[in-house]
């Protein structure tokens, strides 16, 4: 069945692979749970990828800023660093994005002549365009090779392209928008894809002062609220449904405790949306649980690596130590 044709029949979809009949379906399952809930990963459209292009510009927004600075600052090192463990190997990065922190390691590795090549994974093919566009034209001889698709789809096809060594990269604090228990189980499916001695560099956003934490994810432009409404706009247009944006607000939490920062979207009144022909009740101050963004400290990270049989051999850090990316080693 395709949500987009106009004789469109109000019909439910049979359960499916294709990722439109999946969007509905977990779309579905999310909002038909107590408490409500939507995945992260479908915020990612086209106008999903220009909202989060315009959160990594806000000045409250310090995790890119800190992240781009270590990749920015310490790339050269890096370079050398993987030149020495390497003659050649393939360097896989999941959600990828439009590149803006990898592509300084791109650089240098291209600089100092290093085999490699660049495969990105992402979701969202239009990102994974720009991000073409982009490093076909800022790194001309870059041997790229893109995937579009779901992580753990994606690398197995990406890890059996060659035999040589894996390099896989998670950035943008992605590993953060799991709850810590999804964390050490995805980076438990990153190992088992690798051999001993091929690598994962893995960036988490560290515990700090909590108001600094809350006010990235809460900025006074409102386009962090723009962009989880958005998720709305996409189910609206893709499965024909009726969500009234202007009943929702946005809400932001962190808790400092357990390091979990959580948006939510917080229906205004009671109401009842259509999403094809399933129709949802919502009641005023209900919530939809949207996305977390977990902040970690130093051990909790070592203490993850070794679970899941990496170990931390390599840290890069920002001047504010607020950022890390870890480069861990399987073993
Ligand atoms: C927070 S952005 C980070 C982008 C980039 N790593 C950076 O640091 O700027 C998350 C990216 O992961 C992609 N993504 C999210 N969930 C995904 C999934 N399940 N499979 C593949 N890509 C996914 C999104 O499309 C988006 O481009």
């Amino acid at each position: 069945m395709n949500f987009k044709e106009d004789n469109y029949t109000g019909q439910l979809p049979a359960l499916s692979d294709k990722p439109i009949e999946k969007f509905y379906q977990e779309v579905l399952e999310g909002l038909g749970s107590i408490p409500k809930r939507l995945q992260s990963k479908y915020f990612y459209d086209q106008q999903g990828d220009i909202l989060f292009q315009q959160i990594m510009d806000c000045p409250q927004y310090y995790l890119s800023r800190c992240e781009s600075e270590i990749f920015q600052n310490q790339a050269p090192k890096m370079a050398h660093f993987l030149q020495s463990a390497y003659d050649s190997f393939d360097l896989i990065e999941l959600g990828a994005g439009d590149a803006t922190k990898s592509q300084f390691l791109l650089q240098s590795l291209t600089e100092h002549q290093v085999d490699f090549t660049y495969m990105p994974i992402d979701i969202s093919g239009y990102i994974l365009s720009v991000l073409q566009d982009r490093l076909e034209s800022q790194i001309p001889g870059l041997d790229l090779v893109p995937f579009e698709g779901e992580y753990f789809e994606m690398l197995a096809q990406a890890t059996c392209f060659s035999s040589r060594p894996k390099v896989v990269m998670l950035l943008g604090a992605n590993i953060g928008n799991m709850a810590p228990q999804d964390a050490r189980l995805f980076c438990a499916n990153i190992r088992k894809m690798l051999k001993p001695d091929d690598l994962a560099i893995i960036g988490f956003d560290l515990k700090k002062q909590p108001q600094v934490i809350l006010d990235a994810y809460n900025d006074e432009g409102g386009i962090t609220s723009r962009f989880n409404l958005n998720l709305l706009t996409r189910i609206n247009k893709e499965l024909h449904g009726n969500f009234n944006l202007n009943n929702f607000v946005h809400y932001q939490t962190y808790d400092p405790g357990n390091g979990a920062c959580k948006s939510y979207l917080v229906s205004l009144c009671d109401h009842t949306v259509t999403i094809a022909d399933h129709s949802i009740k919502f009641n005023r101050d209900e919530t939809i649980f949207m996305e977390v963004s977990q902040k970690y400290q130093l051990p909790e990270i070592d203490e993850l690596a070794r679970y899941v049989h990496f170990e931390p051999i390599y840290r890069c850090q920002d001047l504010k130590g607020w950022f890390i990316d870890d480069f861990w080693q399987a073993i």
